[in-house]
């Protein structure tokens, strides 16, 4: 059976596009394929969280696994940080991935921009460990969202590069993975570019916020004046909101407002109404389970334990074949 691999960085809640991106595909992929879905504690680490923060951002995400429907006993479910292995093969990685690449890797770029000062040695190989969390289960796909595309390109990379070095056969070549056509991109509520948590407080919906904080964050989010001709396209602002309406509305009701915004009548006030409406039918059930999850620490404690022994016992199989290909050979 192909092998699945995909990771969420705790930083806090899960907002809807870590949920359209990664979370959805997880659901179904967890009963066609040998899932391996984690929490990436150690990416996190370049952001240097405390230690109170990082153990609450795990729970979490644990927490939001299992809330949305994560089953323990389809697909395997771990901390990376439990994963000694992991660590192990990136460093094995680290020596076969080259200064330029990694730092033409968009996202470093990015982090670099917005964050002079923390230019650690984590963030530039950070590629590199990503790749590691695919190799080591030796993975086929990986569901992510389309700002995740490069970092699989960058993995293929690496597994040919360490295939071709040892001349062997040994990693797949993981293929970014959705359901739908394309990889997806879910917009933020500010206007501009993807949603996401360093966009701001007000740019993201998370799965775990009350009714009435994401009911505000929605009608507060950027609109033009209004169409002034009929039939135009429609400014990037506006078309965010139909995006997200594409997520939780129905198809008759996304073609009401469509229709309404090409006759130039469209009241975008009743817009974000319906759309907050229909996020709150679909984020209170899997609200509900969060807080429950959040409460049930037994719960929490065996799909870590679980996950954990089912992800070592598969990365240590991986280990076992790169030291031998490497040439580590015990001499006792
Ligand atoms: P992270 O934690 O930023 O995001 C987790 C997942 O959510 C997707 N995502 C989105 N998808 C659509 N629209 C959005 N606005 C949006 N925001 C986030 C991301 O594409 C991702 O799939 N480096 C990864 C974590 C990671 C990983 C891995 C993923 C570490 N190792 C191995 C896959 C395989 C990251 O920072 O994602």
């Amino acid at each position: 059976m192909e092998r699945v691999v995909s990771g969420i960085r705790p930083t806090g809640k899960l907002h809807i596009g870590n949920y359209f991106g990664a979370v959805a595909n997880f659901l179904k992929m967890q009963h066609e394929y040998d899932c391996f879905f984690f929490i990436a504690d150690i990416h996190s680490l370049t952001t240097h969280p405390t230690p109170a923060d990082l153990h609450n951002n795990v729970k979490h995400v644990l927490a939001e696994y299992i809330a949305t429907g994560l089953d323990i006993d389809k697909c395997t479910l771990f901390i990376q940080s439990d994963v000694p292995e992991i660590s192990e093969l990136y460093t094995y990685m680290n020596m076969n991935a080259y200064l330029g690449e990694l730092e033409r890797s968009a996202s470093f770029k990015e982090k670099v921009r917005l964050n002079p000062d923390n230019v650690n040695a984590g963030l530039l190989t950070y590629p590199v460990l990503m790749a590691v969390d695919i190799l080591v289960h030796r993975a086929h796909k990986v569901p992510v969202g389309k700002d995740q595309e490069q970092h699989i390109e960058m993995t293929r990379q690496f597994g040919k590069r360490f295939n071709r070095l040892y001349n062997v056969d040994f990693f797949p070549e993981p293929q970014a993975f959705s359901y739908s056509n394309a990889l997806v991109k879910v917009p933020g509520l500010t206007g501009v570019g993807k949603m996401s948590k360093s966009g701001g407080e007000a740019d993201a919906i998370f799965l775990a916020d009350d009714e009435s904080v994401n009911s505000k964050k929605i009608m507060r989010a950027k609109t033009d004046e209004g169409p002034k001709k009929q039939n135009q396209p429609k400014p990037v602002e506006v078309q965010n909101i139909f995006d997200l309406m594409n997520l939780v509305c129905t198809q008759d009701v996304i073609e009401k407002f469509d229709s309404d915004y090409n006759a130039c009548n469209i009241r975008y006030g009743d817009l974000k109404k319906q759309l907050a409406q229909d996020m709150e039918v679909f984020l209170k059930p899997i609200r509900t389970n969060i807080n429950d999850a959040l409460k049930n620490d037994e719960l929490l404690a065996k799909a870590a334990k679980i996950g954990a022994e089912k992800a070592r016992a598969s990365a240590s199989q991986t280990l076992k074949d790169v030291r031998e290909i490497i040439g580590f050979r015990k001499f006792y």
